[in-house]
């Protein structure tokens, strides 16, 4: 981390209300969070910066944001969990990007299936789950395609960096007015209405939860798990990172799969031909080489 820091205002901020982020400290703070999270904020992320930050100084008690910035410089580790839950970007949504979730029906799940007849164990990973509507549709579509007897070994394991997203997801809690997108048989059949302090929301039930392990993990660091997984969704998560760092993902990605096994991206995002041994499927939908289809 860069050791000093000064009080620097710009002039285009000064029109706002509140302490104001001069360069010195933006550049700090995007300085940490690229080398830490590896999400690049470009100069036009000043006043996003600001936004999201402005609460965490309240929470701190502090003036300005050089104070903030010297208090993350002597916090060191403890402070970078603050920084980065308040500055990752979680929009989501249950069933976003649909495609993704029919192909996980029609094609990735049976495959995995017929792959896995011996082991009957199946794997899916959820990198980046935010809030968790991601692993909870693929548990909701897994429960329709699976067998319940005999039982598959299924599970999915759904992370994040931001520890408060993950910490959300882990209730399997949600607002009914956020899930508009989920049908009624789904809903009825994965969910129960909430009551007491949870009036209005939906509350996942045992089996759906049962199925998703949420954990914390920041996707540049080393991965305690060992794999292989069938699928693997990592959507609207690369968008943030810069080409290096989306390269390297891919091919961990790429040894983390099952010959033949899927990796789902987001709609603006895609995988350049020839940097991975991947074959463009579907829309976003890569499949790893080898395998019984080749
Ligand atoms: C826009 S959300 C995408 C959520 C979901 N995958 C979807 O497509 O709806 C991006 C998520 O990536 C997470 N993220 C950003 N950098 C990360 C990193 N280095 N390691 C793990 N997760 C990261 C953020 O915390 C955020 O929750």
């Amino acid at each position: 981390m860069p050791n000093s820091v000064s009080a620097s205002v710009s002039n285009s901020d000064s029109a706002h209300y509140g302490p104001q982020l001069g360069d010195a400290e933006f550049d700090f703070i995007r300085h940490v969070v690229g080398e830490n999270a590896g999400i690049v904020l470009g100069p036009n992320k000043r006043q996003l910066v600001q936004g999201r930050l402005a609460r965490r100084l309240r929470e701190l008690g502090l003036p300005s944001y050089e104070s903030y910035c010297n208090y993350l410089r002597d916090a060191g580790p403890e402070e970078l969990v603050g920084l980065i839950n308040a500055i990752t970007t979680n929009v989501t949504s249950f069933f976003r990007e649909n495609h993704h979730f029919e192909a996980l029906a029609s094609y990735m799940l049976p495959e995995a299936m017929k792959r896995n007849s011996g082991s009957r164990r199946v794997r899916i990973w959820s990198a980046g789950c935010s809030t968790g509507e991601e692993p909870h549709c693929i548990a909701m579509v897994a429960g329709e395609v699976l067998p319940s007897s005999p039982r598959y070994d299924f599970k999915i394991l759904a992370t994040d960096i931001d520890s408060d997203v993950v910490a959300a997801a882990t209730s399997g809690i949600y607002p009914l007015d956020r899930m508009s997108s989920v049908s009624p048989e789904r809903l009825k059949r994965s969910f129960q209405k909430g009551s007491g302090e949870h009036e209005g929301c939906a509350v996942a039930k045992h089996d759906l939860k049962s199925m998703i392990t949420f954990r914390t993990l920041n996707l540049l660091h080393a991965w305690p798990m060992k794999g292989p997984f069938d699928v693997i969704f990592c959507r609207n998560v690369m968008i943030y990172f810069d080409q290096p760092t989306r390269e390297k993902l891919v091919n961990r990605f790429s040894e983390m799969l099952a010959p033949g096994g899927y990796l789902c991206i987001g709609h603006s995002e895609s995988i350049h031909a020839g940097s991975a041994p991947f074959k463009l499927v579907g829309k976003t939908i890569y499949r790893r080489n080898g395998g019984a289809n080749g």
